[in-house]
């Protein structure tokens, strides 16, 4: 016996369960299968994010910057800890309790917006009429049909040819969030966004952290003034940064692993680790869903094709989040899913690529909305730069966390803001208001002209506005 919703959504990380959420507060009827299950056997609904990703690592960062303020930075508040010591495993479990509360919290929300939740793999299994039919493979097998189907399957860690991950001697994002004990010698291959949150963790936890990363430049993606000041200030807290690299091999031993190298210089190099994260980039993961037993299709780098609108080839079948072209981020992931429900509903759902907001969690945080100077000098703009140095911010300087800036970037002529990028405390929560400055189309004076409470971080970004007519008042 089948069951029929208006909406069945497979995938139940940020993209699939915002979407099922959003199609039943719409009132359609909607069901979401996942497949993610705990330790225990339970469902653990909340996708990559939730349990090998943006929840996990938070937690982990967050404990190790409270170790690393106790150790470094207690001292100059005159606060003096005796024997100050890390417990690894209760430190683990507080991880991993964190990310139950969000598993449950997920499973709450289902039940609170009538959304049936299907435990197991969902795959396509043809067609009656003009519904879809989709099998669930699990502890509960069942048949569902529906109109709708939005596909949000999420995406898997990009393996390094020739490597194997075991996740004791090497490992992938999923290792590095359980780590046993603090390696002495920790290897990172990729200087991305995991590799640089995950190195943070276990350098400031006390691990030599090394990087092995394959472009010359480092974090090409983000601002260059911002992604130089990072590098100084990471290199200085101890992550040794190699660029330039090219892994020619890497050897598994009991105890050990040896990464063997050219560097920059195309010189043969060796290092030998106790462990080696690969964080060399994320796939879309579309296995076991039976795509191609229904023709959906996929683009030449493994994602579901899908228009501007999230549609895929085939009639009523989206796509949202990780699975699809655009940043693997979260966010994304969500605001896809709230607008393909909200098209599904007949309503006209929007996604602005140009306002998603990037941040990467290390301290400090680094964070950016809209473009940096490189890509409007490519793209012929011309436009005006104002930076503010945290230095120069009395909230900063009484917290005693003064690195970084903020830098705005405004078209010369209309004024209008392009781009933000932050270097420097909290930059997670001021790159916000870039964002809705963006949104709402603001230029910098509109910024320069509103108050901003004292003494606050983000008066930094008032500054970087005037800064950008040269007429900062504190600086
Ligand atoms: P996913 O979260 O991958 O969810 C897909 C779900 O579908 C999974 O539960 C999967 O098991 C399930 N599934 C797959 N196939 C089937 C099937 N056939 N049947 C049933 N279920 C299926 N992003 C941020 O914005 N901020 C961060 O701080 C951040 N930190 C990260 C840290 C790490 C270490 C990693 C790895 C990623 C991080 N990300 C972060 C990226 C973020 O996790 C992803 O962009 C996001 O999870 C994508 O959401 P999604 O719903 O598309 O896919
Ligand atoms: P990434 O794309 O951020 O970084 C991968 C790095 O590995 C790149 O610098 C790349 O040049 C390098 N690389 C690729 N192949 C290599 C090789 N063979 N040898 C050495 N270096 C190599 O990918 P990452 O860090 O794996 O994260 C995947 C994605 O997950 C991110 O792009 C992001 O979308 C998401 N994420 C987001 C976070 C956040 O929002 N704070 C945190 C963590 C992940």
């Amino acid at each position: 016996m089948s069951e029929t919703f208006d909406v069945v959504v497979v995938g139940g990380g940020p993209g699939g369960y915002i979407a099922a959420i959003r199609a039943a507060q719409l009132g359609l009827s909607t069901a979401c299968i996942d497949d993610w299950t705990r330790a225990d056997g339970k469902p653990a609904p909340g996708g990559t994010c939730t349990n090998v990703g943006c929840i996990p690592s938070k937690a982990l960062l967050q404990s190790s910057e409270n170790f690393e303020h106790a150790g470094n930075t207690f001292g100059d508040h005159g606060i003096g800890i005796d024997g100050l010591s890390i417990d690894v495993a209760k430190m683990l479990a507080r991880k991993d309790r964190v990310v139950a509360q969000n598993n449950d919290g997920i499973l709450y929300l289902f039940k609170k917006n009538k959304v049936a939740f299907f435990h197991g793999a969902g795959s396509f299994a043809g067609k009656d009429g003009d519904a879809w039919r989709v099998k669930v493979s699990g502890v509960k097998p069942a048949e569902l049909v529906a109109r709708h189907v939005v596909v949000a399957t999420g995406s898997k860690p990009r393996p390094l040819p020739g490597v194997e991950i075991d996740n004791l001697r090497v490992l992938d994002n999923e290792g590095a969030l359980a780590i046993a004990a603090v390696p002495q010698r920790l290897g990172v291959v990729g200087a991305g966004v995991i590799g640089l949150e995950m190195g943070s963790v276990w350098r400031r936890l006390g691990a030599e952290v090394t990087m092995l990363e394959a472009l010359p430049d480092f974090l090409p993606m983000v601002d260059t003034s911002i992604a130089k000041e990072a590098r100084k200030l990471f290199t200085r807290q101890g992550l040794d940064i190699r660029v330039g690299v090219k892994i020619t091999g890497v050897k598994v031993a009991k105890r050990d692993v040896t990464v063997a190298y050219t560097d920059a210089e195309g010189k043969a190099q060796q290092a030998v680790f106790d462990q080696l994260i690969v964080s060399i980039g994320r796939v879309p993961f579309t296995g076991g869903l039976g795509a191609d037993s229904v023709g959906l299709q996929l683009d030449e780098r493994g994602f579901v094709a899908v228009d501007a609108q999230c549609r895929s080839n085939l009639p009523n079948v989206w796509a949202v989040g990780d699975v699809v072209r655009g940043p693997m981020l979260a966010h994304k992931a969500e605001d896809e899913g709230v607008a393909v429900a909200e098209r599904i509903a007949g309503q006209h759902g929007h996604v602005d690529f140009n306002t998603i907001p990037w941040v990467i969690y290390t301290s400090p945080e680094i964070a950016w909305v809209g473009r940096t100077e490189r890509q409007l000098r490519a793209d012929g703009v011309d436009f005006r730069a104002g930076s503010f140095p945290f230095t120069a911010n009395a909230r900063a300087r009484a917290m005693g966390d003064t690195h970084g800036f903020v830098k705005i970037l405004a078209d010369r002529q209309t004024d209008r803001i392009l781009g933000m990028h932050v270097i420097g405390p909290m930059a997670s929560e001021l790159i916000a208001e870039g964002v809705v400055a963006m949104e709402f189309g603001a230029a910098s004076e509109d910024l320069a002209r509103i108050c901003h409470a004292h003494p606050s971080l983000s008066e930094a970004i008032r500054e970087a506005a005037l800064a950008v007519d040269g007429r900062t008042l504190n600086l």
